[in-house]
Parts: structure tokens; C-alpha cells; sequence
């Protein structure tokens, strides 16, 4: 089955990050998560991929090709403009071939079968099945009210929280007949949540929505990027880390230089090239990309730190982004927001 990954939007949300970036290019684990994305896809039998890109569409472009190096096949739908998440779908129509497809939000870290929604989404004769996901406060997100049998009776945007018909939200994956296209407007940007699927509710379509269970975040913003690295550190993601572990909790690449006076407190992962002075203190959940300098007497945890930074000597770098040409850190001190993760 041919699965459309949208990964074209500007993700305002995580800038300077994603200025130049992709959002979903954007490193997990000193990989870029489309790269992650791509292998467990393919780990449940996805090969044929088309990716909707615009923001940044170069730098997909240049890392996958034709998805070869992979072991899958790998077209760009490219748009002229930003047409918005529905949008993006419907410009991708002549490379669509079958009659049923999968879309995939490429933002959305998750590690989900994909099996039991394509299952579910056979067997209601669903024109499009949402995935789901639960999260513990509903009143952020726009939660779904369904019948017993899965059919979606609307959306409600951000409810107070007692008042919530459920606590699942839209997962930002889902199953289409290729008739759905049909129902979005060509040449012009149109939002799938806003629009769309408000829209084929209203028409009385068959709009189902399934529970997908797994592992489940948007990245979209700083504190979800640090909770997710916390989360993959912790093996709750599923990822495969590119390091050998050099000792428990500890990941260290190829060509680095880690001084015997500097101490590492796991979960760390060091990046491929990286130095490490004396008198530096690294983690807990310190992510130091390739290419990074630690200069001597700085502290850096709960951190992630882009390749080719150096980190200034005797000082303190926590719960941060750190990159070459700027820092971000996040309000929250302790245990980052958690949200969408569902045990299997
Ligand atoms: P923010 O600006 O921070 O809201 O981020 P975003 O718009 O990049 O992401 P959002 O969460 O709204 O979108 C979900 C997914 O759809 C992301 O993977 C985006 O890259 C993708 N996306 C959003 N808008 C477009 C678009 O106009 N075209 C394409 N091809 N993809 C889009």
C-alpha cells in the first residue's frame, strides 16, 4: 500500500530550528526523524512512498533520493505553495495509483501498528479512517465524539475538561478511499481538521475513527522535542540509537575525544567527532550531536545539542536546544509535558 507523508509545513512552532529545516528533518537522536519514520514504516511492509514537501524541499530531496538506500521507493509531490494539510493531499492525487491509501502527519513521532487501523478501516467500510490517540487533558486538543461502532459524530475543539465526550484526538495518521480527494478543493490551501473532515461529517460520509496503539508525541514544540529525546533515551520509542553502547546508558560515536576527567551521567548519547573537555559534566539525557565541542567545567543535561556546537566552558546548559547559532530553553523544570502515549 503506497503511504503519502506530509512533511511541507513550516513548523513555526519549533523556529529557529525549522528556519532552515524541515520539521521533520528535524534531529531524533542525532538522526533525522523522516529517516526513523521511513525504516519503521517499511518495518510493516510500506515500500511506495510519496512525500509532500515545500518548506525546505531540498534538504528532503538531497537526503533520501529516490528512497533506494532505504530499500523503498520514494516520489515528492512538490507544491507551488502551501496548501495546507488537505491541500497537500489533494496536489499529490496524480501520483497516488491505488484506490486506498495511507497519510502520515511526518511530524508525528510514533512507533503504532499501522496493521490493526488498516484492518479496522477494511472491515467498517470507512471512506477515511482517523487514527486516534488518547491524551490526559483534552481541553488543548480537538477530541472526537463517536458511536459505539467507531463512526466520528463531530469534533470538539478544546473542551473544558469534564465537559470532553472522550480524551481522543486526532493522531495525525490516517486511511483514505481515494475518493476523499474528490470532497477537497484543487489550488488552494485547505486545512484536513479545519476543513475537510468537518465537511464529510457534515455530507453524512463515512468518517471512522480507531484507537492506535503505541508510542505517540507531536514534536511541534521545544518542550515535546526535549520530552521525546527523553523518551527515546529511555527506550519507550522504539528507536533504533546509532551508537554502540559503550556502557550502560551511554551511546558514544565514532572519532571522540572524551577526557578522563570529564563525567558522564546516563542516559548520554555523543555524537560521532565529538570532544569532551576536562571537567565537564554531561547528562542526565544529555543528546550531543556530531561534530560538537564541550569545552571544560560545563555542565549540560536534559539537553539536545545540534551538531557542530560548542558548548561554552563553565557554564550551565539545561533543558535546551542548544545549536551553533542559538539556544532555546524550555519553561519546565522537572518531568517535560507528556501527552498522546498510549501503552500497548
Ligand atoms: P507549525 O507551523 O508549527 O504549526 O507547524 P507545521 O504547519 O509545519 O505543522 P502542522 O503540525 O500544522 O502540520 C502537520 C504535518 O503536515 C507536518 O508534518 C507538516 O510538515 C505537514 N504540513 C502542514 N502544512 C503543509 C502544507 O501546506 N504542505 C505540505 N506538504 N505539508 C504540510
Amino acid at each position: 500500500m503506497q503511504a503519502l507523508l506530509l512533511a511541507g509545513g513550516l513548523g513555526t512552532r519549533l523556529r529557529p530550528l525549522t528556519e532552515h529545516l524541515p520539521k521533520p528533518m528535524a534531529p531524533v537522536v542525532n538522526r533525522p526523524w523522516l529517516e526513523h519514520l521511513l525504516k519503521h514504516l517499511r518495518s510493516q511492509g510500506l515500500s511506495d512512498f510519496v512525500i509532500a514537501v515545500k518548506h525546505n524541499a531540498d534538504i528532503i530531496r538531497n537526503h533520501f533520493g529516490d528512497g533506494r538506500r532505504l530499500g523503498v521507493t520514494i516520489a515528492y509531490s512538490q507544491e507551488p505553495e502551501l496548501l495546507g494539510t488537505a491541500g497537500a493531499i489533494k496536489h499529490a492525487e496524480p501520483l497516488l495509483s491505488a484506490d486506498r491509501f495511507i497519510v502520515v502527519n511526518a511530524d508525528i513521532i510514533h512507533h503504532v501498528d499501522l496493521m490493526p487501523l488498516l484492518e479496522f478501516h477494511r472491515s467498517s467500510g470507512a471512506m477515511v479512517t482517523i487514527g486516534l490517540t488518547e491524551v490526559e487533558d483534552p481541553s488543548q486538543y480537538g477530541v472526537v465524539q463517536q458511536t459505539p461502532s467507531g463512526r466520528i459524530l463531530r469534533f470538539v475543539e478544546k473542551p473544558p475538561r469534564h465537559e470532553a465526550p472522550s480524551n481522543r484526538i486526532n493522531a495525525g495518521i490516517y486511511v483514505m478511499e481515494k475518493e476523499t480527494l474528490s470532497w477537497i478543493p484543487a489550488g488552494r490551501a485547505v486545512s484536513i481538521e479545519r476543513e475537510t473532515f468537518p465537511l464529510l461529517i457534515r455530507k453524512g460520509l463515512p468518517v471512522y475513527g480507531c484507537a492506535v496503539r503505541g508510542y505517540w508525541l507531536d514534536m511541534g514544540t521545544h518542550d515535546r522535542y526535549l520530552a521525546l529525546h527523553r523518551d527515546a533515551l529511555d527506550g519507550k520509542i522504539g528507536l533504533q540509537l546509532p551508537y554502540p553502547m559503550k556502557a550502560e546508558g551511554v551511546w558514544i560515536g565514532e572519532d571522540t575525544h572524551i577526557s578522563s576527567h570529564a563525567k558522564l551521567i546516563p542516559p548520554v548519547v555523543i555524537g560521532r567527532g565529538t570532544r569532551v573537555e576536562r571537567g565537564a559534566v554531561l547528562g542526565p539525557y544529555a543528546v550531543l550531536g556530531e561534530g560538537v565541542t564541550v569545552q571544560a567545567d560545563s555542565r549540560c543535561a536534559h539537553a539536545v545539542v545540534l551538531p557542530g556546537t560548542r558548548l561554552e566552558g563553565n557554564r550551565v546548559f539545561r533543558h535546551a536546544v542548544v545549536a551553533p547559532d542559538f539556544m532555546v530553553t524550555t519553561r519546565l523544570p522537572g518531568d517535560l509535558i507528556r501527552q498522546g502515549v498510549m501503552q500497548p
